[in-house]
């Protein structure tokens, strides 16, 4: 293994070489021919990502926060409510949008580690009126994956006329979202999590109907957000509105083909199977998963400590041993570590990721059986 830190933070995810290259080639003239077919390319693997047809993608340089502006600030206008559903950081990050542009909303949380029921969802939409539901597939604080295809059936039979918005940045590219077929306005993303390029682009698909709200609204207050001064370019990328950051996208363009190529059924599969191959194999030395077992997401875990670990020093050792993972957020700060298991992780990056555990837990003294992490995600993880 090079001589570099396995990232299993959740995101970014490690970058494949294939990718790397495609970054490191030349620079070439935003209004270029390449460029024409690698961000043309890149919008179009987008449509397919999310399974949509009619569906108008957007990929700017900025980050997945950026993203969550451009899907907001894009479908309110002055009068609209917004119903934000929560289930941790980002959820109420999403809300947070909305106080500093004085949007109208009410916050629907559930606590840390579970999600917002469907059924709770149908109840605060009988008892008021929203034109905007926001949810958050995985909110990477807590690893909990909401029911968004419930969601959105919720929403079509209680209030059609609302816009859906989802925020994948940690679920588009690893977990199924059906855009068409599910009725989602909005799918908000990033490059540097499920789709595994690295980070610097904010992606967002806008529906039909959404674009025609967008168009419904005079102005928004957005300059640089605002999706109508964006669309020349996404329909002809020789058009200039702002130079667009080259090389990331010649970099993503190849990250998109690697996802089709891999095929949607077979990594959404994947992805599956490495969460719950790893989830079996941190159990065996005696972790525990902080999120409720009605709602793990496939892309990261979050992982409650066994009596006797402290925080830090695992992190920091496990840092020396190759690997880096995340610490807990909020308040579940000290109390787990967030392991990342998306994007295009291999077989032998986990062996080698438990390989790294069980030194960290040698290293701390921790009573343990050695090999039986790397013991249990090896035999599960057949070839
Ligand atoms: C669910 C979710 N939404 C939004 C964001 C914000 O993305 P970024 O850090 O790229 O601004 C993150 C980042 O981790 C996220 O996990």
């Amino acid at each position: 293994m090079k001589e570099q830190k396995l990232l299993l933070i959740p995101g970014p995810s490690p970058v494949v070489d294939r990718i790397l290259e495609a970054l490191a080639q030349p620079t070439v003239s935003h209004i270029s021919p390449q460029m024409e077919k690698e961000l043309g390319g890149a919008l179009e693997n987008m449509k397919k990502i999310v399974f949509t047809t009619s569906g108008q993608p957007f990929i700017v340089a900025g980050a997945g926060t950026l993203a969550m502006e451009i899907a907001l600030l894009n479908i309110v206008a002055d009068q609209d409510r917004v119903l934000v559903l929560s289930q941790g950081y980002f959820g109420n990050r999403m809300a947070e949008i909305c106080e500093a542009f004085d949007i109208k909303y009410h916050l629907l949380q559930s606590p840390w580690g579970r999600v917002v029921t469907a059924e709770e969802l149908r109840t605060e939409l009988k008892k008021h009126k929203y034109e905007i539901v926001v949810c958050t597939h995985v909110d990477t604080a807590t690893g909990a994956c909401a029911p968004v295809r419930e969601y959105a059936e919720v929403i079509r039979q209680v209030a059609p006329e609302a816009l859906f918005v989802v925020d994948g940045v940690c679920a588009t590219g690893g977990i199924e979202e059906r855009m068409d077929d599910w009725g989602i306005d909005v799918i908000l993303t990033a490059a540097q999590k499920c789709l595994g390029a690295p980070p610097g682009l904010a992606i967002d698909v806008f529906s039909k109907r959404a674009m025609d709200k967008r168009r419904q609204l005079h102005r928004v207050k957005a300059y640089y957000a605002d999706i109508l001064r964006w669309l020349p370019v996404m329909e002809n990328p020789n058009r200039y509105f702002s130079t667009p950051c080259v090389n990331e996208i010649r970099a993503f363009y190849e990250a998109t083909r690697i996802v089709l190529e891999e095929g949607l059924d077979r990594r959404f599969e994947r992805h599956d199977r490495l969460a719950s191959v790893i989830r079996s194999g941190l159990s065996s030395l005696g972790f525990s998963i902080f999120t409720d077992e009605t709602c793990l997401a496939a892309t990261l875990s979050a992982v409650r400590y066994p009596e006797g670990l402290d925080d830090v020093s695992f992190r920091r050792k496990l840092y020396e041993n190759g690997v880096v993972v995340a610490g807990g957020l909020g308040p579940v700060a000290g109390q787990v570590f967030r392991l990342g298991h998306m994007g295009n992780l291999t077989r032998e990056q986990v062996i080698f990721a438990f390989d790294a555990i069980e030194k960290t837990l040698l290293n701390l003294g921790y009573a343990f059986t050695l090999g039986d992490g790397v013991e249990t995600v090896r035999s599960l993880l057949v070839r």
